[in-house]
């Protein structure tokens, strides 16, 4: 398979991107039989906290997907509602494409379905749908975990960028698979990166509602990021228990590329609450899509 490489930006304003945004949900394959359980040769405290995202996703954007379809009948803009529905089609099959790292992992040995159960039951129980409400109450509902969805998005966004702009990867001569599925994912999340954002403030435009969904999203994604590295290291049978991470550790690893700045995640979540703040400030639409062009996996499912 082709290595995949970061992408230069180029110079086209993001905004003028997002005007003529046409979301194409990309129908990708990725073969898992000859993925290392390191996919960062000699790295598996680097390799797990990534994997994190396989522990996340499936289960998350499962639930995102359910809370925009419940959004739809809210939706008063045609170009908004085109929009929610792609995002739909390609944050389902992203989760797809993590379940099947996920279904990887547990033929390596590590099993996943402790963790995964545990956030199984945070987005279904306690973030799904409460049956039962009236009218009003249901359609607050909806728009608070939309709000909690656009500051989740904040950081996938966040998250992509980095990983298309992550050479530290390729240098430590990560699995090419793997990279393209980071960076074929990272480039949807940049492409997509504005419609949650733009949903929450179509039905409610007040700050309030941003602030409250960056202060449940930011804790909590911290809190699941950290259990699960915590987990899948504990779980690792080539391991045996000898590795914990630390903040320190991680930093370490972010300064030679391999995972992003701890800091400069937590600074990208309060740049989230700037009275001014729109996702086009961050990411270069026209980099994801220039990567989009090249992933081996989306050139793939585009018949290219
Ligand atoms: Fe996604
Ligand atoms: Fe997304």
């Amino acid at each position: 398979m082709p290595r995949s490489t970061p992408v230069p930006a180029l110079a086209a304003p993001a905004a003028r991107v997002h005007d003529s945004l046409v979301l194409e949900p990309r129908d990708v394959r990725f073969d898992w039989d000859r993925l290392p359980l390191h996919w960062i040769p000699d790295e598996p405290m680097a390799t797990h906290v990534i994997n994190v995202l396989h522990l996340l996703l499936p289960e998350g954007e499962r639930w995102f997907v359910k809370v925009f379809k419940e959004a739809l009948p809210l939706i008063r803009d045609d170009q908004l509602r085109e929009e929610v529905l792609g995002f739909i089609g390609q944050e389902a099959i992203h989760a797809e494409a993590h379940q099947e790292v996920l279904d990887h992992l547990l033929g390596q040995g590590l099993d996943p379905r402790p963790y995964v159960r545990q956030v199984a039951w945070l987005f279904r129980r306690v973030l799904g749908d409460k049956p039962g409400l009236g009218p009003a109450r249901r359609r607050e509902n909806i728009i608070e975990r939309v709000a909690f969805i656009a500051a989740i998005e904040h950081f996938t966004a966040f998250l992509g960028n980095w990983a298309l702009n992550s050479p530290g990867l390729d240098r430590a001569e990560a699995d090419p698979t793997m990279l393209d599925l980071l960076r074929w994912h990272g480039a949807e999340e940049v492409e997509h990166r504005s419609v949650a954002f733009d949903l929450m403030v179509h039905l409610d435009p007040g700050y309030l509602r941003r602030v409250r969904g960056m202060a449940v999203s930011g804790p909590l994604l911290v809190h699941l990021w950290v259990r699960g590295a915590r987990f899948l290291l504990a779980a690792d049978p080539t391991l045996h228990g000898r590795l914990k991470p630390t903040w320190r550790e991680a930093g370490r690893i972010a300064k030679r590329g391999l995972l992003p700045d701890p800091v400069g995640s937590i600074r990208s979540g309060l740049r989230y609450l700037r009275p001014g703040y729109h996702p086009t400030q961050e990411g270069s639409s026209s980099q994801a899509l220039g990567y989009l062009a090249t992933s081996p996996a989306a050139r793939a499912a585009a018949g290219g």
